[in-house]
């Protein structure tokens, strides 16, 4: 797979290795670490309900219309509007999804740097446990201890950078030699013990003493915040519900361009999002407990879960080894992540401006690190990055459900959906409901209301 670029387009090879690919794209940080301070941020179990419904009303369309763009293109996000909507504006929406990557990337590669400061961290608190004195400090005192060194690497000014930079070439790596085999096999291999390892802190999470209020937090929608700040809360659901499931930018466009004709498009999108959301909600239920039973605040933000992850495992028998293995594979689940990212720049600039693969890499490469490095430098660039897939992604959305639902042809996407007619697709009519009308007029309403909410939040006196 992903060998791309210059007409020499490769596949993913089986369909268990498309899964992987795919779910290796959306499971990252977006997961383990944005999903449970978003929620944390606005309101727990309402935000979480509301989320629940865009996945499903909204993300699953956006996706298989991603796929379906992609696999009948057999091209990038630019070159497959070019193609199969010659001679109109419609490319820019590809070229919008390109640009939305190259920011996601710099800011989600900084904060998968900071995974790997705490897996260098956890070998230091396995190999001198004395030296930082955790055996007779309590719980308020360790989750002091933990927010202090959150905040002291962060803002230093080399560390980041660094770490950084070693997630940047450690993806560059990976996508120049096309590890197909290499980053399909070890997907197979580390997302299962990921999993089995997130399970292990969630029943840990949920024994400690705070552990109902914590579940009461994640599951029992109190709409209190939502009424206050409806809109803007809204619009957040809906980034971070694009954001999760990779989708709005083209990522899918390029990933579904890799996959086989005879693949099942809509099961397969079903998949992912079922395996993002399960996710999701499982480090949710690691978190929240442990964030009521030391006291943590659950509005504290980015840092919330690098504060609380460490905690739990100090609570835990062997505690800093299990530490240890989940950073490692949270590193790992970024880096399936950032691969997809990186992907779907090389492939735009391999095929659009015939670039060799390795070229493509380094250019991007070169770029990002310039823009990764101001996110690490400056708290502002990386706050305004990190908040920009709410107003880009489903920006993107609209324009490739639109699309699909009032441009391509019902016959074309109803050939693709159903591999050329050999699947039976009862679905179709519903599916093309949600692409005409559900989808396009529940982004375009929730996109209007959220930039109006966030412009009276800059300007109070328009409102
Ligand atoms: N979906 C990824 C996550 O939840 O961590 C983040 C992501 C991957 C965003 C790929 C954008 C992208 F193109």
């Amino acid at each position: 797979m992903l060998q791309g670029g210059k007409g020499d387009r490769d596949s993913f090879s089986s369909k268990f290795g498309v899964l992987a690919a795919l779910a290796g794209s959306a499971i990252g940080l977006g997961n383990i670490w944005r999903f449970p301070y978003v929620v944390g941020q606005n309101g727990g179990g309402a935000f979480l309900l509301v989320y629940i419904l865009f996945i499903a009303a909204i993300g699953i369309p956006v996706m298989m219309s991603e796929f379906v763009i992609g696999r009948s293109a057999q091209l990038n996000p630019v070159g497959a509007f070019k193609k199969i909507a010659p001679g109109t504006k419609w490319h820019l929406v590809g070229m919008l999804g390109v640009v939305s990557v190259f920011i996601i990337f710099s800011f989600y590669t900084v904060v998968a740097g900071w995974t790997l400061e705490y897996v260098i961290q956890s070998v230091r608190w396995i190999l001198f446990p004395e030296k930082f004195g955790f055996a007779s400090m309590d719980n308020a005192a360790l989750t002091q201890f933990f927010s202090n060194h959150y905040e002291s690497f962060t803002s230093g000014l080399w560390r980041p950078i660094i770490w950084f930079f070693v997630m940047m070439l450690l993806t560059g790596y990976i996508v120049i030699s096309g590890v197909k085999n290499g980053i399909e096999k070890v997907a197979k291999i580390l997302m299962p013990i990921f999993l089995v390892i997130l399970l292990i802190l969630v029943t840990r999470s949920v024994t400690l003493g705070g552990g109902r209020e914590g579940l009461v937090f994640l599951f029992k929608p109190d709409f209190t915040q939502i009424k206050e700040e409806p809109f803007r809360i809204i619009l957040e659901a809906l980034g971070q519900a694009f954001f999760s499931l990779s989708i709005g930018m083209g990522t899918l466009i390029t990933y579904g361009s890799y996959i086989k004709k005879k693949e099942n498009l809509a099961s397969t999108a079903v998949s992912v999002v079922a395996a993002d959301t399960f996710v999701a909600i499982l480090a949710g239920i690691a978190i929240f407990p442990a964030v009521f039973a030391f006291g943590i605040d659950p509005a504290d933000g980015p840092e919330l879960v690098y504060k609380t992850l460490p905690v739990i495992f100090q609570n835990m028998a062997g505690g800093l080894i299990w530490a240890f293995m989940f950073f490692v594979l949270l590193c790992f689940a970024a880096v399936t992540s950032t691969i997809s990212m990186l992907e779907v720049i090389v492939a735009y600039l391999s095929e659009q401006l015939n670039m060799s693969r390795k070229k493509a890499t380094l250019l991007s490469m070169i770029s990002v690190g310039f823009l990764g490095t101001l996110c690490t430098v400056s708290p502002d660039v990386f706050a305004i990055f990190n908040a920009s897939p709410d107003l880009m992604l489903p920006l993107g959305g609209f324009f490739i459900v639109t699309f699909i639902g009032w441009i391509f042809s019902r016959d074309k996407s109803s050939k693709e959906l159903s591999s050329d007619g050999t699947r039976n697709i009862g679905y179709h009519k519903l599916f093309m409901f949600l692409v005409k009308f559900v989808a396009p007029l529940a982004i375009a309403f929730l996109f209007a209301l959220g930039v109006y909410s966030k412009v009276i939040t800059l300007f109070p006196s328009i409102g």
